[in-house]
């Protein structure tokens, strides 16, 4: 089994997409994994296809600073001690136009949930990682996070957010044992367009128009490849492209 074999995870944004590509990769390497988000029927299935007692579906939205905070104290007993922190979710509500076609609401939510929301979940976690002097937290950024582009304003800033944040993390705590990854893909076909415009023909037409696109999975591996390395080995950054779009 490896190395994460009775390791304990949190993955925000964990009912869809890379999150839940996460999950079930976690759990197949003997991890229990507290699987959250806001939809809960989303979390439940993503437990129903996984071994029992493995996976906690726990509702938390990133944005709610009471409830994160008080994460640690909400968690049932066994499932306290968290080793491995993903940062997943995040959104671009609203994104692909130029930035004065977007509305204040769209960019702030962008910002709350990519940047603040992971914040405050790395803030409720770390005390507890740094006290026992192991553990690992993987950010979720994107290749905007390194490369700005036109008609992505706020998404992008957010995941330059996400970038410096993970850089200086790990300056802040290096010595401590907490290990800090970043995870820098391109396109992955996700309900991530769904929730960029609500509109289900407009996604699918995006990622039919990218059939090179990443998987979830190819972003679930490189996570389990950060994870599995020996304690003296910090994987700082992993950029993910389409090969055919490098
Ligand atoms: N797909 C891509 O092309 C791509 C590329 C680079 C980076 N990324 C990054 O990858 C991460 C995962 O995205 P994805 O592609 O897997 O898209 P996705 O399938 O839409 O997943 C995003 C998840 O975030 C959750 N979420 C959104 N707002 C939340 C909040 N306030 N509190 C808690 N959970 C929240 C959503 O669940 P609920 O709505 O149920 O809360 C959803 O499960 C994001 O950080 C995204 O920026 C994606």
């Amino acid at each position: 089994m490896g190395e994460l074999f009775g390791k304990l995870a949190l993955i925000t944004g964990a009912g869809t997409g890379i999150g839940r590509a996460v999950a079930r990769g976690l759990a197949k390497n003997g991890c229990r994994v507290i699987v959250c988000g806001r939809r809960l029927n989303r979390l439940q299935s993503v437990a129903a296809s996984l071994p029992d007692k493995s996976i906690l579906p726990f509702v938390l939205d990133v944005k709610d600073s009471a409830a994160v905070d008080a994460l640690p104290q909400s968690l049932p007993k066994e499932w306290k001690q968290i080793d491995i922190l993903i940062n997943n979710a995040g959104h671009e509500v609203g994104g692909r136009r130029r930035f004065g076609e977007g509305t204040a609401d769209e960019w702030a939510a962008i910002l709350e949930t990519n940047v603040l929301g992971l914040f405050r979940v790395t803030r409720a976690i770390l005390p507890d990682i740094v006290a026992r002097g192991d553990g690992h937290v993987i950010n979720i950024g994107s290749v905007s996070g390194l490369r700005p582009g036109a008609t992505r304003t706020a998404y992008s800033a957010s995941k330059h957010a996400v970038h410096g944040f993970s850089e200086s993390l790990r300056m802040d705590y290096a010595g401590t044992g907490l290990r800090v990854t970043e995870i820098l893909p391109g396109i992955v076909k996700t309900d991530f367009s769904l929730a960029r415009w609500g509109n289900v023909a407009r996604a699918k037409k995006f990622y039919d128009s990218h059939p090179e696109a990443l998987e979830p999975d190819d972003i679930a591996e490189s996570i389990l490849y950060a994870l599995r390395q020996p304690k003296r080995v910090n994987v700082s950054q992993v950029v993910l492209t389409q090969s055919s779009m490098p």
